[in-house]
């Protein structure tokens, strides 16, 4: 894995495992957080209930050949409706917490100016509902579904959106000032910015490098104004960003200077700014492996005063983790580990202890670490109960957690992405992810096994072998 400063520190053999684990359970510290985590898009449905606007998604979902199977997001698990028996579920598993965002155009149908109360008060009830079963709310404020007409204003190429998510933010943090919450700005904002404006095949669907670029820088002050709105706020909680993180390993020592490169763009590119109050130097140019955006119009972007409000100090840094890339000499992204059945995911779970292990090392002035979201998807598309796949998967990655944590990392929580089957953005509901089965005819919830699995976890706060 890459450090901050540009060293390589290990260059794997893929097929040699150094770590055992041990034959006893392995037990967290107690007062561990565990929890699954869903998106308001992903589950919620009912997209014009109660004064709803549209989001991007809706726009995307609804133009031709953009969602593999041709589904929107309505119904999706239709937990609009049947939060409260979600809820129950969530509380038979025996979890602590539950990850869930607020769709903002819910709160602002346009994205800006006055409240809709009847989205407010939709958050209110199901945060009350966890809090009268003792269950911890994780509330995420953007995890992906910009209200149409800040898109149709240029989006996160632009900077007024950043102002208009620390306004949103604000109305949040008033609506809810009283819950000792975990708030997580920003869900992902590489995705955001790689997927959605480089590549194209997220919302909105544009692929043009500089605005990529452009999104990044106004995520992270979107993030940075919401901080200060919740510190100026008063509310009770603590708050933090969830980035997803990307373990790069050179396949050769040739390789070293190609990976570093990828490193920054996958992870400094997030980490720097937001930790240490900079950009590195390394991660946008022509050079290859680069974000080959234009490094002098980035720069204009950034304007005084920004690194600080980006960089102002958080209570929790949230990690997703899935899988790592490797990197040949040429900066290709190769497969050094096995992809699983989601193809983008190189399946390791050590990478999620070399990940935290380098967190740790490189930016010790970070604040506890908690995992907002890590997971596979069922092997096949029909949906069953039984999945050996996501249990096997689960276990190995907790048990690189919990060796971390025995080595220092200071890890507070976990949530396991997802509770519930739901809509995997551009796969649909072809992808099922849920802990919990849903059937899309009738929605009816069924738990795999792996969240029967999970809840055992959850109860003895220790990872059997
Ligand atoms: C990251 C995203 O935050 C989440 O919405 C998505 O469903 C999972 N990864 C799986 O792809």
């Amino acid at each position: 894995a890459c450090t901050s400063d540009g060293t390589v520190t290990a260059t794997p053999t893929p097929t040699a495992h150094g770590w055992q684990p041990p034959a006893d359970p392995m037990q967290f510290p107690a007062g561990f957080v565990w929890g699954a985590a869903t998106s308001a898009f992903q589950v919620e449905g009912s997209t014009t209930a109660d004064g709803r606007g549209p989001s991007i998604w809706d726009t995307f979902a609804a133009t031709p050949g953009r969602i593999h199977d041709g589904s929107t997001g309505d119904p999706a698990a239709d937990h609009y409706r049947l939060w409260e028996s979600d809820l129950d579920l969530i509380a038979d598993l025996g979890l602590a917490a539950y990850r869930f965002s607020v769709a903002w155009p819910r709160i602002q149908p346009t994205g800006s100016g006055d409240v809709n109360q009847a989205g407010v008060d939709f958050y209110r009830r199901l945060v009350d509902g966890l809090l009268a079963r003792g269950i911890h709310p994780a509330i995420t404020l953007y995890h992906w579904d910009l209200p149409q007409p800040l898109q149709d204003a240029g989006g996160w190429a632009v900077r007024e959106t950043a102002d208009r998510f620390g306004e949103y933010a604000a109305i949040m943090f008033e609506a809810l000032r009283d819950v000792d919450a975990t708030w997580l700005t920003i869900n992902e904002p590489k995705t955001t910015a790689y997927v959605g404006y480089r590549w194209g095949a997220h919302a909105p669907g544009i692929s043009d490098v500089d605005q990529a670029a452009a999104a990044i820088h106004h995520q992270l002050l979107g993030h940075g104004r919401a901080v200060e709105a919740f510190r100026a706020s008063g509310a009770a909680g603590e708050i933090g960003i969830a980035l997803n993180l990307l373990p790069v390993y050179p396949t050769s020592r040739e390789a070293d200077p190609a990976a570093v490169h990828t490193d920054a763009v996958e992870n400094r590119m997030f980490l720097d700014p937001v930790l240490l109050g900079r950009y590195p130097s390394d991660a946008i140019g022509s050079e290859p492996g680069q974000l080959p955006a234009d490094a002098d119009a980035f720069q204009e972007l950034v304007l005084d005063g920004d690194l600080e409000v980006i960089s102002a100090p958080l209570d929790v840094l949230a990690v997703q983790y899935y899988g790592v890339t490797g990197v040949d000499e040429l900066g290709n992204q190769v497969e050094v580990y096995p992809t699983s059945t989601a193809v983008w995911q190189q399946v390791h779970p050590e990478g999620l202890y070399d990940l935290l292990m380098d967190l740790l090392i490189d930016y010790p002035g970070a604040p506890p670490l908690v995992i907002t979201e890590n997971g596979i998807p069922d092997p096949t598309s029909e949906g069953t109960t039984d999945d050996p796949e996501r249990l096997e998967f689960l276990r190995a990655h907790l048990q690189q957690a919990a060796r971390a944590i025995d080595d220092g990392v200071r890890l507070v929580g976990y949530y396991a992405w997802s509770l519930l089957d739901n809509f995997e953005w551009a796969e649909g509901m072809s992808q099922r992810w849920g802990l919990v089965h849903v059937d899309f005819e009738t929605q009816e919830r069924t738990p795999k096994a792996s969240a029967e699995w999970y809840s055992s976890v959850v109860r003895a706060n220790a990872v059997t072998r």
